[in-house]
């Protein structure tokens, strides 16, 4: 079967095609699943009009189909593990970080939620006997916190040559949450022709926190991370791929949680996390993670240091 484009979808010639590949719509799964109000102010059409595409572009999207459980073990027989560079924060996780999920590192300021993604990015690079996937790495970096130092420091004490481990990690910095969601896109297309089994973005929320204030915009706001966490999944699936994200939590009561310790994104970003792990400072430089949520594994803490040669066990 053919791959359908938008133009496939009832009432959609090259001029509105045009326009809804303008505004980020480049799948028609991405149309299907969106509202009308959302849809028709970004692509500046008549409310009507788009009610009538996003009927039409349910009809053509493929929905997907049901798997049997045997073909799901065998996905899963490709699972491979991330080292995180400490010993006890594997055995937490159970060898380290598990490809095909998502794994939210959330806490507060300085709980070195970015110092843990620059370890896994340089360990990515490394051979599968040292723990890492052999592969290239890419960065999507909402905060510009990104250091190229911290990356050669590391790769230097574990022995590799930096600029060859600075050459396979890939950073854009994402301007706003809109173009934060269009470099997922951009991303599965760089994963055709490199191989790509570690994402990173850091910080996955703070643009949408940032711009979506208040309860009015909460709806919104919770809709259009429900898509990015999928396309996420999405290509954790595709291209085995780890995807590491980062989430504050909020010093000030979020609008949806009273409660100043949850993590920001709410339920959305909760549930569609694979391990959801809980970054906390201790004392004497240690820091602690504590897994919170994982599918098959118990909860449960590991203490870890940050040095200047990166994560190590405290
Ligand atoms: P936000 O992004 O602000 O929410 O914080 P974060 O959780 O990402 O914290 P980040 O990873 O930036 O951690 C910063 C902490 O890492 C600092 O407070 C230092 O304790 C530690 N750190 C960073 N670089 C070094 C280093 O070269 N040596 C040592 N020993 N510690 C470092
Ligand atoms: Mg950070």
């Amino acid at each position: 079967m053919a791959t359908k484009t938008l133009e496939d979808i009832p009432g959609v010639g090259p001029a509105i095609a045009e326009k809804l590949r303008e505004s980020g719509y480049t799948e028609i799964m991405a149309i299907a699943v969106a509202s009308p109000k959302e849809l028709a102010e970004t692509c500046e059409l008549g409310e009507k009009k788009a009610m009538d595409i996003i009927e039409g572009a349910k009809l053509c999207a493929d929905i997907g189909g049901f798997e049997t459980g045997e073909d799901i073990l065998e996905r899963r027989k490709t699972v491979t593990k991330l080292t995180t560079g400490s010993k006890a924060f594997d055995e937490l996780l159970a060898g380290g970080l598990e490809s095909q999920s998502i794994v939210e590192l959330f806490g507060e300021f300085g709980s070195c939620k970015t110092q843990v993604c620059f370890q896994l990015a340089v360990n990515a690079t490394l051979p599968e006997e040292m723990g890492g996937l052999d592969s290239d790495v890419i960065i999507i970096d909402s905060e510009n916190t990104f250091r190229p130092e911290r990356i050669i420091q590391m790769a230097t004490y574990l022995g590799v040559d930096p600029d060859v481990t600075l050459r396979r990690i890939h950073v854009a910095r994402a301007f706003n949450s809109q173009h934060q969601v269009l470099l997922v896109d951009k991303a599965m297309e760089m994963a055709q022709d490199i191989k790509c089994r570690l994402m990173i973005v850091d910080s996955l929320t703070s643009h949408f926190r940032a711009e979506y204030v208040g309860r009015g915009a909460l709806a919104e706001r919770q809709q259009i991370l429900n898509r990015h966490m999928h396309d996420l999944l999405n290509f954790a699936t595709v291209n085995n791929a780890v995807i590491a994200v980062t989430n504050q939590v909020a010093a000030k009561p979020d609008a949806f949680f009273g409660d100043p310790t949850r993590p920001i994104g709410g339920h959305i970003v909760g549930h569609t996390a694979t391990f959801r792990i809980y970054l906390r400072k201790g004392k004497a430089g240690k820091r602690i993670a504590r897994l919170i949520d994982s599918p098959n594994l118990p909860e449960g803490e590991a203490v870890f240091m940050v040095t200047e040669d990166g994560i190590k066990d405290a």
